[in-house]
This record gives structure tokens, sequence and C-alpha cells, in this order.
């Protein structure tokens, strides 16, 4: 029986990261940006999501292909160096765009992928949880995208409410170390874990990121947020704009993402993201996105300030 999980909305300055100049011979909006580690790499703090290319609900070719194309090498151009996505995104869809417009991939590219969850014949997502199944898709991952080792793939829990009581946490880190010591994937992440996950995994082994539902209006992971900050992990919101769920709206037009984008002649997508960046110099961004103007706008939000008075009234908001 197929289980919805989310990849739909689930239940959910110390500026010590150093710039690398002017990469990219376009000079792109990311030139001097920040950077952080993820693992061996380190990258630009804003990077791009997959998850929009596909069509409506994540499912099927994208509404208009070549806007897809171009967007994924624009985000290159403009100096994106770290791209996540997954292979039930389409299913393969977004893997097969990023390989159409990227490859061979620029070597300073990080593609980052993630396992756990499959696609039913309808679209519905399930659970793909059992060692064997993580795999798989890892092995799924690196033929869709053409890559012979993808730079992390993070294990994907599913909610607490959804986990499948025949395999442990323990047997699912055992299968993606020996995937990693194999050399299909450079590092391990996370996403959807509890703090207590989160330390057990390090007790464990080396993880490299963190993905977790985070922004904003969804505050709740701030103790993995923390955590990861202290050991030198990035943290990798996703939903960082509230997601194309419907919690998008809630978060743009909240009063002081509004308020503040008025006043700072910013947009509220661009408040959003640069109030993520203003939170923690280990976290990565990698807001989705179809649309050409979007990601741009998306991408400018690294040249964002946000003074004393929008972080005040930006902290002081809630859901
Ligand atoms: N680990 C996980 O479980 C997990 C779960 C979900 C997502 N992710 C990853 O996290 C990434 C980010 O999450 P997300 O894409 O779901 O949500 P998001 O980045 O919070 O929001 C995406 C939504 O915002 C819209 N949008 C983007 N830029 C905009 C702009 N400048 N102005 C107005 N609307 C804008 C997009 O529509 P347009 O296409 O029209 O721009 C889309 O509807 C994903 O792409 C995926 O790679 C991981």
């Amino acid at each position: 029986m197929p289980v919805l999980i989310p990849e739909t909305r689930n239940s959910h300055q110390q500026r010590r990261a150093t710039r690398r100049q002017g990469q990219g011979e376009t000079g792109g909006v990311t030139g001097d940006m920040e950077t952080f580690p993820l693992g061996r790499h380190r990258v630009r703090r804003i990077g791009f999501g997959a998850m929009q290319l596909p069509g409506p609900g994540v499912l099927g070719p994208p509404r208009d292909r070549d806007e897809a194309l171009k967007v994924v090498r624009r985000a290159v151009e403009l100096g994106v160096d770290h791209i996540d996505t997954a292979q039930f995104y389409g299913p393969n869809v977004a893997n097969e765009l990023l390989a159409e417009a990227l490859y061979p991939y620029p070597a300073e590219l990080v593609l980052v992928s993630k396992v756990g969850a499959a696609r039913d014949g309808h679209g519905g997502w399930i659970s793909a949880q059992r060692p064997a199944q993580l795999r798989a898709g890892v092995l799924e991952n690196l033929a869709t995208l053409r890559a012979d080792q993808l730079a992390a793939v993070n294990l994907r829990r599913l909610d607490a409410g959804h986990r499948d009581p025949g395999v442990s946490f323990d047997e699912q880190l055992d299968a993606m170390i020996s995937i990693r010591d194999e050399g299909l994937i450079g590092g391990i992440g996370l996403s959807n874990v509890t703090l207590e996950e989160f330390e057990h995994a390090v007790g464990r082994t080396e993880v490299v990121c963190v993905q977790n539902s985070f922004n904003l209006l969804d505050r709740a992971a701030q103790p993995v947020l923390s955590a990861c900050r202290q050991r030198g992990i990035a943290f990798v919101p996703y939903f960082p704009i509230g997601s194309a769920f419907g919690g998008q709206s809630a978060l743009l037009g909240h009063p002081a993402v509004a308020q503040t984008a008025g006043r700072l002649a910013a947009t509220p997508v661009q408040v959003a993201l640069a109030w993520l960046l203003a939170l923690a110099p280990n976290i990565l961004l990698i807001p989705g996105t179809s649309s050409l103007a979007h990601l741009e706008e998306n991408l400018a939000a690294g040249s964002v300030t946000l003074d004393a008075k929008a972080l005040a009234a930006l902290d002081a908001a809630t859901g």
C-alpha cells in the first residue's frame, strides 16, 4: 500500500566561512559569495534544488522542457556549484534533465541526491527504506545522472508514523557506510532526522550534511541545525521558501517578511533566503525553481543584507 511521504509537506555570526572570489567566466551573481564545506568539497552558500524541474506533483516531464534545461544551465553559469536532486523526482526526470543540461559535469559541481523513497504507478510516494533499496536507489541515481560517484547522498528517513518496523536505523547506516566505502558516494547525508538520530549517526560514522525541513515559519529542526553547526556539518534546509505545497503563501505573505522586503527593496523570497543565510554559517541553500526569473532572484538573495531591525522582526515571526 503506497505510503504518502513527504517530499510533500511533512510534520516537519559568526562569518566563519571563507569567500571564494570570481569563479566562472560570466562573473555570475554568486561570484563572491561565502562558502561552507560539504564533505570534502567547499560550496557556495546558495545552490539549486531540482525538485521543481519535473511536471506538477514532481511527476512526469516539465511543463516547459526548454525552460527547465535553461534554468539548470543558467544556474551553473551564475556560479551554482551545489545541486540537490533525487531519482524519484519525476521519477528520473530531474536527473535526466540535469545530465542533459550539464554532462560532462564541471569539475567543481557537487551533486547531492537522496534515497529512501520511490514512486508508485500513480505517482504516489512510497517507502524504499530497506538496505537493498537504499543501494538500488544510489545505483539508479548514478545511472540517470550518468555519474560514477555522487558527492553525497542523503538517507531520507520517513516521518515517525510511516516508518517500516522491519528496518532499523542501524541497518540503514550500515548500508550507507558500505555504499560510501565502495566509493559510490563521497559522503553520507541524513534527511528528516531527529536530534537523537543525528547524534547516533555521527557517533557511528562521518556525516557530511543534514537536510531537514526548515524556514522562517518552520523552525522545529533548530536543535539539529545547532548540533550540525557545533560539529561543522552543513545543514541544508528543504522548503527554504515554504515549498510548492501550500506553505509558501504563509511565509511570503507574512507581515514581517513583506514589510522587510518593502523597506529593503528586496523581494519576500530574497528576505526569506537572506534570513537563513544570516542565521548560521553552516546553512547551505537549495531553493527549488522551474523559472529563470526566480532562479536569478533567488541567487541574488546573497547580496541582500538584513539590518538589525529586519533581523529582530524576522526572528520574532511565527507561523
Ligand atoms: N530531503 C528532502 O526530503 C527534501 C524534501 C523536499 C525538497 N528537497 C530539496 O529541497 C529543495 C527546495 O525545496 P522545494 O523546492 O520543495 O521548496 P522551496 O524551495 O521552499 O519552494 C519551491 C517553490 O517556490 C517557488 N519559487 C521559487 N523561487 C521563487 C521566487 N523567487 N518567487 C516566487 N516563487 C518562487 C517555486 O515555484 P517556481 O518553480 O514557479 O519558481 C516552488 O513552487 C528541492 O528542490 C529539493 O531539491 C528535499
